[in-house]
């Protein structure tokens, strides 16, 4: 007796062509449907896209709110995230409505951390800068004053938190003759790369600041005009994490004032920026980047894999390998 097939879960994907084999496996199993578009979908889009879907897999930058979740419908078990911040998740929407949420953790560290010590050196040397000279013609001859930045050994560097990829800036920065202490609210322990400080001891003592904390209500604004101010005029400030954690206008007033030294940003409030008259992309004692942090082929290929993982599990009746820190792994 020949009954209907049962149906295969929907998957929908808010990019084309993902890195990896991640969704290419997921095509196997499930309905997959990718935006085509070039573009990102904005959230009315990713809204049709994602309407009777099972699972669904979404980028860091894409908003995953109740409205989101309401057209999905009630066949969606998971979102899963091919990122490890997930400040653009509404948590308490998706746990009210049995969804798992899954995000990325360690698989990027190492590749975001590399990122990050190459703001602090670029943003210490002035590295940027000099290349900018060079490429318009104006090396001239060797002066001893020219070009002059800090050094990097011997250098106290200041993490703000301390989570995989914190941790992975310590290994580095030891390496580089860097002496490391972090912050963390809750954690407040030592180990054998850096030992814990109070926050208004790491801003003040410190010569390299790196933020590395989640984007929440807490933090977004902790680095603001009062504790630029209690950093050294010799300082950088790195963040590698989420740009609401800094006050930018604040920043931008430090640098040119005069107290701070420099800065290195992978990340900023409203991404992308794309007008190069941007403040924050003109400022000389500024490198800025555009969100690299995991941006290697291999990393962003294990990101989609992790992600395309935890929809197979939940759909497969399993724990998800990855649910977001303090929600459920299973509906
Ligand atoms: C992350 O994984 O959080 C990175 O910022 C990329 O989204």
């Amino acid at each position: 007796m020949s009954g209907t097939p049962p149906r295969r879960p929907r998957v929908a994907v808010s990019r084309t062509a993902l890195p990896g084999g991640g969704v290419a496996r997921l095509t196997t199993r499930f309905d997959v449907t990718a935006w085509t578009g070039t573009q990102p979908p904005a959230p009315a889009e990713l809204a049709g896209l994602a309407q009777g879907c099972d699972g669904l897999l979404v980028l860091g930058s894409d908003r995953v709110d109740a409205a989101l979740l309401d057209a999905a419908g009630p066949a969606l078990r998971v979102v899963a995230l091919a990122s490890m911040g997930y400040d653009s998740v509404d948590v308490t929407a998706a746990v009210e409505r049995g969804v798992v949420v899954t995000h990325t953790p360690g698989v990027l560290a190492d590749t975001t951390a590399d990122v990050a010590m190459a703001l602090i050196l670029m943003a210490r040397r002035r590295l940027p800068a000099t290349m900018d000279a060079l490429r318009g013609g104006s090396w001239g001859a060797f002066r001893m004053d020219a070009f002059l930045g800090l050094d990097v050994h011997g250098a106290t560097l200041g993490l703000i938190g301390y989570g995989q990829i914190a941790r992975a800036v310590a290994r580095r920065a030891s390496g580089f003759g860097m002496r490391v202490q972090h912050h963390h609210p809750r954690r407040r322990q030592d180990d054998a790369l850096s030992r814990w400080v109070p926050f208004d001891e790491l801003l003040r003592t410190s010569d390299v600041v790196s933020v590395h904390t989640p984007l929440t209500d807490e933090t977004s604004g902790m680095i603001g005009a009062a504790e630029l101010a209690r950093m050294k005029p010799t300082a950088t400030l790195v963040n590698t994490g989420r740009g609401g954690v800094v006050d930018e206008e604040a920043l931008l007033t430090a640098l040119r004032s005069g107290n701070l030294h420099s800065a290195g940003l992978d990340v900023m409030t409203d991404e992308p920026r794309t007008d190069p008259s941007d403040p924050l992309l003109t400022e000389p004692h500024l490198v800025v980047l555009p969100h690299v942090g995991s941006a290697t082929e291999a990393t962003r290929a294990a990101m989609v894999e992790l992600a395309a993982r935890n929809i197979e599990e939940l759909l497969d009746g399993r724990p998800a390998p990855t649910p977001l820190p303090g929600t459920p792994a299973i509906t």
